[in-house]
């Protein structure tokens, strides 16, 4: 990868670029607006949003205001664990693109699986809800389908009725949290990782190791997690609503971790993240 356009391709041969900028925790309104605006001003082209973020109407303000082709914007939009099941999740898709102010996505992702703790029935849960994601392709309302927190076996799972191949897997992933048995699973089965808080939400910023690495190529430890991911072939989702930082967070095509340091890296024991296990999420 060589910049922010190139691109990682889907196993239904759609193209995504490699960077998203992440929009979760971004105030709706004036804040979230204004960083979106930057974030494309600067060249990103891919923007990651969900319903339950609560600003999808400022991002599709931004999209706007920037003046930006849709054609050249590729934007993901996630359906909130609130509205699982077929009808449910089609009349969700709709207000989501209407608050974007679209019409149409080019990729959409249940948020969360159904947790195994919470929910008896998850697989047929899941598998009503993937029916309505292949509806909303089949009819061309998105360019293309895929989950998000998904373990193996909630893939191996959805795989049994699934008659569209799963295309991404959004899930947490940042040093001490590469989620190794996820990544794999998907490589196998050509579905794109994408990387959820790629910095920990900040907190893999002051880790020495990582300070260390990223020192030795001029870099800062957020631009070193970001292109850890690209190198592990996870697509990075940094968020920020701050113009130095979101340009920070793009320049990250100048320098090529080496395979010692990626090593050192992909070995690292987790020392903080979100903390949340799909299986047994409350809401
Ligand atoms: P802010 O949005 O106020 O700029 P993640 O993408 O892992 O969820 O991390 C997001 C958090 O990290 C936000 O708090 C964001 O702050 C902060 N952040 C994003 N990019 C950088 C950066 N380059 N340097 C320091 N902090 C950053």
């Amino acid at each position: 990868m060589k910049s922010l356009t190139d691109t990682f391709t889907l196993n239904n041969g759609i193209k995504i670029p490699c960077i998203g900028y992440g929009t979760w925790q971004a105030q709706s309104g004036k804040v979230a607006v204004d960083s979106g605006k930057e974030a494309i001003k600067l060249g990103y082209r891919h923007i990651d949003c969900a319903a339950v973020y609560a600003n999808e109407k400022s991002v599709g303000q931004a999209i706007i205001e920037s003046g930006i082709k849709r054609e050249d914007l590729f934007v993901t939009s996630k359906l909130w664990n609130d509205y699982r099941g077929y009808d449910e999740a089609l009349a969700a898709f709709e207000r989501t693109l209407k608050d974007l102010q679209l019409d149409y996505l080019d990729l959409y992702l249940i948020h969360w699986p159904a947790a195994i703790g919470k929910t008896k029935d998850w697989e047929a849960e899941n598998a009503q809800t993937w029916r309505a994601m292949e509806k909303l392709y089949e009819d061309g309302r998105v360019k293309a389908v895929g989950v998000s927190n998904f373990l193996v076996h909630h893939l191996e799972a959805l795989k049994k009725t699934a008659k569209i191949n799963i295309m991404v897997d959004q899930i947490e992933f940042h040093p001490g949290m590469m989620q190794q048995k996820t990544l794999d699973y998907c490589k196998r089965n050509d579905i794109l990782v994408e990387a959820w808080s790629p910095l920990g939400t900040g907190k893999m910023l002051g880790n020495a190791v990582l300070k260390k690495i990223a020192g030795r190529y001029d870099k800062s430890v957020a631009q070193l997690c970001i292109r850890w991911c690209i190198q592990n072939d996870a697509l990075p989702l940094p968020k920020s609503v701050t113009p130095s930082r979101i340009l920070e967070n793009s320049q990250v095509f100048d320098f090529e971790i080496s395979r010692q340091d990626m090593d050192t890296i992909n070995k690292m024991e987790y020392f903080g993240g979100s903390g949340l296990d799909p299986d047994e999420i409350t809401f």
